[in-house]
C-alpha cells in the first residue's frame, strides 16, 4: 500500500498561526510518498533513496536517534502515533519525494504525515483528521521543531483546486476555490535555511516578542487584542511584532475576500504588503528573497511574497495563467542566470493546488 501526504505554500498568512489567527495555504502537487507491508513484529524499518536506511524497534517513550539524523522523523511520527493508538506493528517501507527540502514547503511536515499515516494503515486505522491534527504539531518537537498547526492542517485536508483557510480556534479548514486563470510559482532564492540551525531560534525568538506584547497589553489572545482594537506595546520589538500579526491577520480576511470576488490584482498587492512587513517589522526576510520578490515582480507576476518561516527558502508569486511562461522566463533572466546551483525541477515549480492526504 502507499500513501503521500503534500507539502504546502502559503498564500498568505505568515508567522501568525501559532497566535491562533486563519492562515490561507494551499497543497502542492509534490508529496512524500510512503509504501509499506505491514509486519508481524514492532520492528520498523524505512529507507529512502537520499537518506539511506533506518530500522528501530517500536516501543512505547521513544529517545531520539542521533541530532540531525533523518531517522529522528520516522521516530517522531511513531511516538506521535504510539501516544494516542498505542504501539501498534511495525512495518517496512519506502520513502520517495518529489518535494525539495528545507525550502520553506514542509517537507519534514510532510514526512512526519505521511510516515505517521503508513504506521496507522498499516494497522487498518484510518484516524481522523481531528485526532490526527490533536498530535500531529505536536509531535514535531521530538525533532527540535514546533511550529503551528498550518502545515499538518493543510498537508493533511487541502482539496484540489482550492486554497484552505485554515483556522484553529476552533479548528476548521473551509476550502476557497483558486479562479482558473490565477496561477502561482514557487521559486527558490537558493538560499537554504535550516529549520534545525540558527533559523530555529530566530523562529522562536518572532513568537517570543509577539507572545510577550500579549502579556504587556493583558490580553490573552491575538484574537482578543484584535477585537478590542488595542494599541501596540512601546517595546520597538514587541511593537514590530505586534503590528505584524495584526496586519497581517487584515490581510489574510481580505485576500479570502479578494479570492471570492476574483480580484487577482488586490490579492497581489496584499502579498506585497506580507512581504514588507514579514521584512522591514518580523524581519524574517533576506536580501535574496527581497530580489526575488522584485524579480518577480519586474517579470510580470501581480504578486510575491517569502512563504513559511523566511530567513530563506522560497517565495510564491501570483501571476495571470496566460503569463505565467512569461513570469518564468523574466525569473531565469533575472535571477537564476549564471547560478550553478539551479535546478528547474527543485527551484522554480508551477505550482498548482493539489488535494492533501485525507482527500487524494
Ligand atoms: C513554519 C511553521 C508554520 C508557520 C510558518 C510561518 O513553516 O512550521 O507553522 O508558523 O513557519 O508562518
Amino acid at each position: 500500500m502507499t500513501v503521500g501526504a503534500p507539502g504546502r505554500v502559503n498564500l498568505i498568512g505568515e508567522h501568525i498561526d501559532y497566535h491562533g489567527l486563519p492562515v490561507l495555504p494551499m497543497a502542492l502537487r509534490r508529496s512524500i510518498r510512503v509504501s509499506f507491508r505491514a509486519r508481524n513484529d514492532r520492528l520498523i524499518r524505512a529507507s529512502s533513496e537520499r537518506y539511506g536506511t533506518r530500522e528501530f524497534e517500536w516501543t512505547a517513550g521513544l529517545r531520539p536517534a542521533a541530532a540531525g539524523d533523518w531517522e529522528n522523523y520516522l521516530r517522531a511520527a511513531a511516538e506521535t502515533v504510539s501516544g494516542k493508538w498505542g504501539v501498534l506493528r511495525g512495518m517496512d517501507a519506502e520513502i520517495t519525494s518529489n518535494l525539495p527540502p528545507a525550502a520553506g514547503l514542509s517537507s519534514s511536515s510532510a514526512l512526519i504525515v505521511s510516515f505517521a499515516l503508513a504506521l496507522l494503515r498499516a494497522d487498518g486505522i484510518s484516524g481522523t483528521f481531528r485526532e490526527l491534527m490533536d498530535v500531529l504539531p505536536e509531535g514535531e518537537q521530538f525533532v527540535g521543531t514546533r511550529g503551528g498547526g498550518m502545515d499538518h492542517a493543510a498537508s493533511l485536508a487541502s482539496r484540489a483546486g482550492c486554497a484552505s483557510l485554515i483556522r484553529f480556534d476552533p479548528l476548521s479548514v473551509q476550502p476557497i476555490p483558486i479562479p482558473g486563470d490565477w496561477a502561482f510559482l514557487v521559486a527558490h532564492s537558493l538560499h537554504t535555511a535550516e529549520k534545525s540551525g540558527a533559523a530555529r531560534e530566530e523562529y522562536n525568538a518572532r513568537r517570543t516578542a509577539g507572545v510577550a506584547a500579549l502579556c504587556e497589553l493583558g490580553c490573552a489572545s491575538y484574537a482578543d487584542a484584535i477585537r478590542a482594537h488595542a494599541a501596540p506595546p512601546a517595546d520597538p520589538l514587541q511593537r514590530d511584532a505586534f503590528l505584524h500579526v495584526t496586519t497581517e491577520a487584515q490581510r489574510v480576511q481580505e485576500a479570502v475576500a479578494a479570492l471570492g470576488r476574483g480580484d487577482a490584482e488586490a490579492f497581489g498587492r496584499l502579498m506585497l504588503d506580507s512581504h514588507a512587513s514579514l521584512r522591514d517589522r518580523l524581519k524574517v526576510s533576506c536580501p535574496p528573497l527581497d530580489h526575488l520578490v522584485a524579480a518577480a515582480m519586474d517579470s510580470g507576476a501581480l504578486g510575491a511574497r517569502l512563504t513559511g518561516a523566511g530567513f530563506g527558502g522560497c517565495a510564491v508569486i501570483l501571476c495571470r495563467r496566460d503569463d505565467r511562461p512569461a513570469v518564468r522566463a523574466g525569473l531565469l533572466a533575472r535571477f537564476y542566470a549564471g547560478r550553478p546551483r539551479f535546478d528547474p525541477d527543485q527551484h522554480l515549480i508551477d505550482a498548482d493546488p493539489g488535494p492533501g492526504a485525507l482527500h487524494s
